[in-house]
């Protein structure tokens, strides 16, 4: 009798154990875990490293440089283990991993820039940060630290710095990643996570496109995000139903999808990009809009680094608001559109030429502007991003 109160107050014990440990992941405690200071460092030998490709042969995603980052997170192990960087290797994965079977994945596209100066510089990867770890929230993946992750990165950039390209119109992707490990099936918490990185350098996202505007096919059938979903996250979830549609813009010749949504068929996105307007308003006034962060859209860090410039120029008035295609069709008519653009991080910024909509086309007339604003735009966040500006608060230098 006395052994079997024994086994039970151990086991209640155990329990309460278990629990505590799995509020403390979930409410971000362990993730201080994630430590600089507990860096491995795994080089390719020699005979194993890439040759590095012609900057005029870039296709973005396809070169990979020869290292990578690594840190699994298992709560029965108390949260991150020690992170690793390693040569370029492919994943393990239990055929289970609830990455696998129910996208439990998220991710972020950030750059390194090589300057003039020949140092190396990222764009405001706190914001990266932050967002990957709002997106690994909303699968239930634990929180990590934005620094110690970011010192991470540096060192694997700086590892493979030869890789960053030694001109201005190529930088380095960084591809972070987050992934549920966990090898059960059941859609439930991933208890083991994996989160790693990987580089690529790359060149012009649309290759040439930029000189001619890009096409859209506006199709109100087709919807990317909802009010309640995930549009605000960077899940590949996200993704992986737009191909479809994007073959489809192809068929017919076009570049990208302008993603609409709703019995008004609001602008919400275009391909992976921000959308942004440029109009004269009732009054005359020049106005530059892009649609409100409402839960449907990609808080862009580009989006709100083009934001925070024209607050701070301050030569016309800047607007959060919903466009709509009555009024794009509206104001194409009056001849009150001047420009529309993408914005991300891959191509910065991507002038609109056309949208095909409803079996006609709408042109907006982006290219043919003396001065747009596009290129303004475009040529203060490349004088930033490859250290022109000296001293920029949006920079961190890698070391
Ligand atoms: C759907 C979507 N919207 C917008 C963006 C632009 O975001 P950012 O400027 O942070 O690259 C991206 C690119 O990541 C995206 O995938």
């Amino acid at each position: 009798m006395f052994v079997v109160q024994e086994v039970f107050f151990f086991c209640v014990l155990v329990s309460i154990w278990n629990i505590r440990g799995q509020y403390l992941v979930r409410n971000g405690q362990y993730s201080e875990k994630l430590a600089y200071a507990d860096l491995s460092v795994r080089l390719a030998p020699p005979h194993l490293l890439q040759p590095k490709p012609d900057v005029r042969d870039l296709v973005f995603g396809k070169y990979f440089t020869d290292h990578m980052f690594k840190v699994f997170f298992h709560e029965d192990l108390g949260g991150w283990q020690a992170p690793e960087i390693t040569p370029l290797e492919s994943l393990v994965l239990h055929p289970a991993s609830k990455a696998l079977h129910y996208a439990v994945q998220a991710f972020e596209g950030m750059k390194a820039y090589r300057g003039k100066d020949d140092k190396i510089r990222l764009f405001r990867p706190e914001l990266n940060m932050q967002r990957l770890n709002h997106s690994a929230k909303r699968l239930g993946l634990p929180s990590f630290n934005s620094t110690q992750f970011i010192k991470c990165l540096s060192r694997l950039i700086s590892i493979d710095q030869e890789w960053v390209p030694h001109c201005e119109t190529a930088s380095l992707y960084i591809r972070p990643t987050v992934i549920g490990v966990d090898p059960t099936l059941g859609v439930a918490t991933s208890r083991s996570a994996l989160l790693y990185a990987i580089l690529c350098p790359v060149g012009s996202y649309f290759h040439g496109q930029v000189s001619k505007g890009v096409s859209l096919l506006a199709d109100p059938s087709y919807t990317r995000a909802w009010p309640g979903g995930c549009g605000d996250s960077k899940l590949g979830s996200n993704y992986a139903p737009t191909i479809h549609i994007q073959e489809k813009a192809e068929e017919k010749g076009l570049q990208q999808v302008l993603w609409l949504y709703g019995e008004d068929m609001q602008l919400t996105e275009v391909g992976t990009m921000n959308i942004f307007m440029f109009i004269i308003n009732e009054e005359g006034e020049k106005e530059l809009i892009t649609p409100p962060l409402n839960g449907l859209i990609l808080p862009g860090i580009t989006r709100m680094s083009i934001l925070n410039l024209a607050h701070e120029w301050n030569q016309f008035k800047v607007i959060e608001r919903i466009i709509t295609m009555e009024e794009v069709c509206r104001l194409t008519s009056e001849k009150r559109i001047l420009e529309m653009f993408g914005a991300g991080t891959a191509c910065v910024v991507s002038p609109i030429s056309n949208i095909h909509f409803l079996n006609q086309f709408l042109h907006i007339p982006t290219m043919e502007q003396p001065s747009p604003l596009y290129d303004m735009i475009l040529k203060s966040l490349l004088n930033i991003q490859y250290g022109y500006v000296p001293n920029h608060p949006w920079i961190i230098k890698v070391e």
